[in-house]
């Protein structure tokens, strides 16, 4: 096993703005917030981070504004020892960036801007070929423009590299476009938008699964926040269990499950561990505040996986 991974993530890079509040405000209100916090964020980037942290070589393909924030979140992405060599600085346009604000029971609502995000194209992709071709994995969410999603998933899928896409934010799947990826993994709300069908029940959620399978995506992984994570191929469903923690933030988590994902299944680990292995790096994530920075390094995510992993 642990043979070191090389993922390569194609997607966006912001930075959060997150406000923690009690009450939000009406129309034309002013009102106090509790407290603030400023971060690296973005959906790519988290999930790169996250492989990183997990001891995977990482390598991000990107697009940021030349604004404050653009150069500094390469600077982020080189301190993580992720290769930030394709990642581009666009003129004209700010880096992407999300506000988001957090209740008292640390469910998040995320408003993304994204900037330069916008203008990674297929263009780019293919620029970064040499690189992307030696991946095991390719990690996609769509924060970046479909087209570019669709061009890197037909790529990854000549190239015979695992391909897992993570369909947030929701928006209207060509799946004939994407390919059949290896990995599909929206969350509940994504599955729901993305089929039209409810999710709410575990037997809801196996039969949104079942329809996107036949739309042709190998295998399908529906995130379920506190009630864990379902999994989906030709072989049949299984429900995979969540961990219980104390959380105070859950931005990121989703993040967090996928990016640990990759690396988990390329060192070898069987599926259904890798699952349960993400779903506690995710858990463990909600119980500091904010997205990258809440994100465990992998000793410390070991030692807590011994602690809880003897019970199972
Ligand atoms: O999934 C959380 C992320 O969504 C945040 O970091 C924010 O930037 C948005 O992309």
């Amino acid at each position: 096993m642990a043979s070191q991974s090389f993922i390569a993530v194609v997607g966006s890079a912001n930075v959060d703005l997150t406000t923690f509040h009690d009450a939000f405000p009406k129309p034309g209100e002013t009102i106090f917030g509790k407290s603030f916090d400023l971060g690296f964020g973005g959906k790519g980037a988290n999930q790169a981070v996250a492989a990183r942290l997990c001891g995977a070589n990482v390598a991000m393909v990107a697009k940021v504004g030349n604004d404050l924030f653009g150069p500094a979140t390469i600077k982020n992405f080189e301190a993580q020892g992720i290769d930030a060599s394709y990642v581009g600085i666009a003129e004209g346009v700010s880096s992407g960036v999300a506000p988001i604000f957090v209740d008292p029971e640390g469910q998040n609502r995320i408003l993304v801007v994204k900037g330069a995000n916008d203008l990674l194209a297929p263009g780019d992709v293919d620029a970064a070929e040499p690189l992307l071709r030696k991946a095991n994995a390719i990690v996609l969410q769509f924060e970046i423009p479909l087209r570019t999603v669709y061009h890197t998933a037909q790529f990854a899928k000549r190239k015979g590299i695992r391909c897992i896409v993570n369909p947030a934010p929701a928006q209207p799947v060509d799946f004939a476009q994407l390919g059949g990826v290896d990995y599909f993994m929206p969350n509940e709300s994504e599955a729901e938008t993305i089929t039209g069908m409810p999710v709410a029940t575990a037997g809801e959620a196996e039969e949104c699964a079942r329809c996107l399978l036949e739309k042709g995506v190998r295998r399908v992984v529906i995130t379920r926040g506190e009630r864990g994570c379902l999994l989906a191929s030709e072989e049949g469903t299984e429900l995979v269990p969540p961990f219980q923690v104390e959380s105070v933030d859950s931005t990121g988590a989703g993040d967090a499950f996928i990016g640990s994902f990759a690396v988990f299944l390329g060192e070898g680990h069987p599926e259904k561990e890798a699952l349960l292995r993400a779903s506690l790096y995710a858990a463990l994530s909600t119980m500091k505040v904010g997205t990258q920075k809440s994100f465990w390094s992998r000793a410390e995510f070991e030692k807590e996986w011994q602690k809880r992993c003897a019970r199972l």
